[in-house]
């Protein structure tokens, strides 16, 4: 069942019904003010970080569900509704959201009004802009009386939600014309304030949550807007909120725009207040002025989908797959910002006050973004690389304020530091920026501890070698790729976190998913010897692969596919001896990706037991048989019931390993399968069972062994998004830049059929029109003269060839 469609001219999903299974959401910002906002009007806003800066307020874990947001109420005589249909869920004669690229379009229709509201952030601004617009369709004359509603959040998202004792006397506002200020601890030591303004003369406005709603209502039945009248209340502790009230008369067939701007401003601290306790408001003044009238706004956006129509050119396919296109050329490049800006902070399931960057995750993010915005990607690397320690091990979190690495959870997850060689080698390889080897980057944030970007990648590199276990495998530390694979960790006691409690020291626990990354991208880190020259450390980086790729077959292989991990007590995990969690997922897809057994045939048995044990109709889940009782060896992936999470769930950020895989052993069918299995564009049709968003990638989907196999979780911040574009993009349709050139080698099944992809990369344009037969060692020409090989030699910046691919 669909709840709504794709509109793939103008790059939206448009819902037809408020009813979807879950909140459907998008994010509103590019740069550093956030919004999350669902097809309900749902959501909050923030600037720069989600816990520290929060502008508004959000109800987690509510009821219902979606519970705060920006709200707007239509007040018709003596009815009232909501365009969003929340919070009033007054029935709506129509229903509209079109989420789009960094904006959102809701519309409702009542009894002959329509009211439409566009969210969205104007770029290079610390505010959100809403803009409603009313339309009379009726054939009488209507006055209407619209009031708007925020919530203000006391700052930091984590004491607003706990420290009631002190929040409930710390509340302050002040009202000036049509702008409401909030500027609680403003009178401290906060130098910013936030502001709700509208570009009309007020009826009259409300800043006291409990006088606007009633001490027992919720927002869906507001005294002040069931009586139609505002009662310019001022906030003193409590709650303060900005509600303005309009009165807005329209003849027949007339509509009226209105401009609203929830902003936010910093004052250096001289020149914090006006006079003794009045805020200087210039800077909100300025703001506010740059988007007085319908006409600004609308430049403004046309700006946005610019900006968004540039960023998108950089890779676009044209196919006879629309639901691959779409995935393609619009969403899955979205998501990828997505996650670069928010990496794994703000969601409707991750509360913005947890965890900060992920050094493994925005590794991975990158992949999916460098070709977007290669200058952003550049600051990130080097940003991660500082959180490194001088022994090549990782701060597996650091804040992005402060960019700081976390002590709470330190290090020890060791595979952090090999995915730092893995984003500095696909940045240079989109970039050509050798360069950014030679940047001076200091070690654990101390500017008295520096080496060279390359540097960091060698300790990075050496870090496994200097943590191999009995086998000769990586040892696995706290936790390697799967954060609750926890061999050292040993917790009996409730409330004490599998990711940051202690664990014994031991140098046993192996994990040959380590190794089979250091297979993979270990012949990286020799390639960026190689650009610096240094031969002679790039052979000795080949040999340690080669020395594991052997250990790998020797102590990693179970016969049928390659074994998970040895454990604390040495005893085999992911091996056809366990009783459960016999196969995992994870070193099937990076032990092929590095190319391991692929020529002495483990590679292809490994993915043939994938195939039998694994995969189910929903995805790939990520072991079998589910643990079904906790074990105490493996820690928190044995904590969840079978089925849900990393306990065999279907795990989707892995199943694009095991589609490159297969790709590795030239199997377009089945790399086209995995792809399109999870793959949010094909599973519009089954809505109803997936529950989240057709058109982002979900962390998880429940796998074959949970109650509610094939329902989502975890929308949009995931590695999923980076790494399927990267199968999908680089793999299937073929386009991947190499060291040297772009390389052109698809992998998809004949049946797909011929495409072309426009693929910009240091510069120049590529125009690669691709004949399909389903093979997987094309011919190439470039601008007509055949070429040998794969890769398409990189063409100056400014120039545009025309690739032919047949395979
Ligand atoms: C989740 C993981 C996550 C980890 C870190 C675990 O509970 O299952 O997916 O990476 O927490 O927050
Ligand atoms: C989510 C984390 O963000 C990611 O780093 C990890 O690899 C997966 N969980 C698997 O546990």
């Amino acid at each position: 069942m669909r709840f709504g469609h794709f509109d793939d001219k103008n790059r939206e999903y448009v819902i037809t019904t408020p009813k979807t299974p879950y909140p459907w959401i998008n994010y509103l910002g590019t740069e550093s003010f956030f919004g999350l906002v669902s097809h309900l009007g749902g959501g909050y806003c923030f600037y720069r970080d989600a816990r520290l800066r929060r502008l508004t307020r959000y109800r987690y874990n509510n009821v219902p569900v979606d519970n705060g947001g920006r709200y707007y109420y239509v007040v018709d005589g003596s009815d009232y509704w909501s365009p969003t249909f929340m919070p009033v869920k007054r029935p709506l004669d129509r229903f509209e959201c079109r989420h789009g690229l960094g904006y959102t379009r809701i519309t409702g229709e009542r009894n002959g009004v329509t009211a439409e509201v566009l969210y969205f952030v104007p770029l290079g601004e610390t505010c959100e802009v809403h803009q409603v617009t009313l339309k009379n369709q009726s054939s009488q004359k209507k006055t209407l009386t619209l009031f708007s509603f925020v919530e203000f959040c006391l700052w930091n998202a984590w004491d607003d939600m706990t420290n009631f004792q002190r929040n409930f006397s710390t509340g302050e506002v002040e009202i000036e014309g049509s702008t409401i200020y909030h500027k609680t601890e403003y009178r401290e030591r906060r130098n910013h304030f936030a502001f709700f303004h509208v570009n009309q003369p007020l009826l009259g406005f409300d800043t006291d949550r409990e006088t606007f709603l009633g001490t027992y209502n919720g927002f869906g039945e507001p005294e002040v807007v069931a009586q139609g009248k505002p009662r310019n209340s001022v906030a003193s502790g409590w709650h303060p909120i900005g509600s303005h009230a309009i009165t807005v008369e329209l003849e027949p067939g007339a509509e009226k725009q209105l401009v609203f701007v929830l902003g936010y401003v910093e004052n250096p601290k001289e020149e914090k207040w006006e006079r003794p306790g009045v805020i200087n408001k210039r800077r909100a003044h300025q703001l506010i002025e740059r988007f007085s009238t319908p006409e600004a706004v609308a430049r403004a956006f046309g700006k946005l989908q610019e900006h968004w129509q540039g960023l998108l050119s950089s890779y676009q396919v044209k196919s006879p797959d629309e639901k691959l296109d779409r995935m393609v050329n619009i969403w899955n490049q979205y998501q990828c910002m997505v996650t670069f800006n928010m990496s794994r902070s703000a969601s409707y399931f991750e509360s913005g006050i947890g965890r900060g960057m992920g050094f493994r995750d925005s590794n991975q993010d990158l992949l999916g973004f460098v070709h977007l915005v290669p200058e952003r990607a550049r600051e990130r690397i080097l940003d991660i690389a500082a959180t490194q320690c001088p022994d090549g091990s990782a701060y597996h979190q650091y804040q992005p304020l402060t960019k700081r690495g976390n002590h709470d959870i330190g290090s020890g997850f060791n595979d952090d530091p090999l995915w730092l060689i893995l984003g500095v080698a696909a940045y240079i390889k989109e970039t050509g920026d050798v360069a950014i080897l030679d940047e001076n980057v200091p070690f654990d944030n101390d500017p008295n501890d520096t080496a060279t970007l390359l540097e960091h990648c060698k300790r990075s590199f050496d870090h496994v070698l200097n943590n191999l276990g009995p086998h000769g495998l990586p040892l696995i530390g706290r936790a390697d790729w799967n954060d609750c694979l926890n061999l050292n960790c040993f917790s009996e006691t409730p409330d004490e976190s599998y990711q940051t409690t202690q664990n014994r020291t031991g140098r046993t626990a192996e994990s040959v998913f380590i190794a089979g990354m250091f297979v993979h991208i270990g012949p990286e880190y020799a390639a960026l010897c190689e650009r610096k020259g240094l031969a002679e450390e790039a052979a000795r980086a080949r040999a340690e692969v080669a020395k594991m790729e052997k250990v790998v077959l020797e102590h990693g292989w179970d016969g049928a596919w390659f074994l998970r991990a040895y454990d604390f007590f040495g005893n085999k995990v992911g091996s056809n001896e366990c009783e459960d969690g016999k196969i995992f997922i994870e070193p099937q897809g990076f032990c092929v990706m590095a190319g391991i057994g692929v020529k002495t045939g483990e590679a292809v048995k490994a993915l043939d037991s994938v195939k039998e044990r694994l995969d189910t109709r929903y995805g790939i889940v990520l072991q079998n048989p589910a643990y079904k009782e906790y074990h105490v060896e493996l820690g928190e992936i044995s904590s969840y019931p079978p089925g849900y999470k990393e306990n065999a769930g279907i795990f989707c950020h892995n199943n694009p390993w095991v589609a490159i895989a297969e790709t590795v052993v030239g199997r377009p069918e089945r790399a086209f399968e995995y792809y399109k299995k999870i793959a949010p564009a094909y599973l519009e049709e089954i809505s109803e069972i997936h529950r989240l968003e057709p058109y982002v990638y979900a962390q998880m989907i429940a796998g074959k062994d949970a109650v509610r196999h094939g329902e989502a979780k975890n929308s949009w911040l995931t590695g999923t998004a980076a790494w399927n574009f990267v199968a999908v993009s680089q793999y299937l349709l073929g386009v991947r830049p190499e060291w040297d050139g772009l390389v052109v080698k698809p992998c998809l099944p004949k049946e797909f059929g011929e495409f072309t992809v426009e693929r910009r990369c240091r510069g120049a344009t590529y125009v690669i029109h691709v004949k399909n037969s389903g093979g997987t060692t094309p011919s190439l020409k470039v601008d007509g003269k055949p070429i040998p090989g794969h890769v398409v030699p990189y063409q100056p910046a400014g120039s545009r060839v025309v690739v032919e691919c047949t395979t």
